[in-house]
């Protein structure tokens, strides 16, 4: 089914000018930018948009990095955008991520990973809705 997800290009990504070629694997990969934004969260905004992990011994380091320079916001539609997208951007820790996937090719660490996404339609439907109106949004 034609599914949207969430995507977001982290800030070790951004101040290495690395929006297009990540943008670009997204796009050969048949997903579909259908709504983007650059923008310089506050710590606030990463403590609310990671909210899940809060409990988490590395949620501090987490919400400093997210919030430590700009990222990009996008929302990706295509046939099972989800699974496709988690795909592209390859294993949440680099070392452990096949060749050819984003995090494979740009990622520097498990914190500075390059890029996120969601996991299930949930997580996808509530992280879309917390940046993005659905007149922003462009199919
Ligand atoms: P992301 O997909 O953005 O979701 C949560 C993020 O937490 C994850 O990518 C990693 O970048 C980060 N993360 C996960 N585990 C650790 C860890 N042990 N130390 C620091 N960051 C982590």
């Amino acid at each position: 089914a034609i599914e949207r997800t969430f995507s977001m290009i982290k800030p070790d990504a951004t101040k290495r000018n690395l929006t297009g070629k990540i943008t670009a694997h997204l796009e050969e990969a048949g997903l579909r930018v259908v709504a983007s934004k650059r923008v310089h969260m506050s710590l606030r905004d990463a403590q609310a948009f990671y909210a899940e992990h809060s409990e988490r011994p590395f949620f501090g380091e987490l919400t400093e990095f997210m919030s430590s320079g700009p990222t990009v916001v996008q929302v990706l539609e295509g046939e099972n955008a989800i699974a496709k997208n988690r795909e592209v951007m390859g294993a949440t820790n680099p070392a452990e991520a096949d060749a050819g996937t984003i995090r494979k090719e740009y990622a520097l660490s498990l914190g500075e990973n390059s890029v996120h996404g969601s996991d299930a339609p949930e997580t996808a439907a509530r992280e879309i809705a917390f940046w993005f109106a659905e007149r922003d949004i462009a199919g």
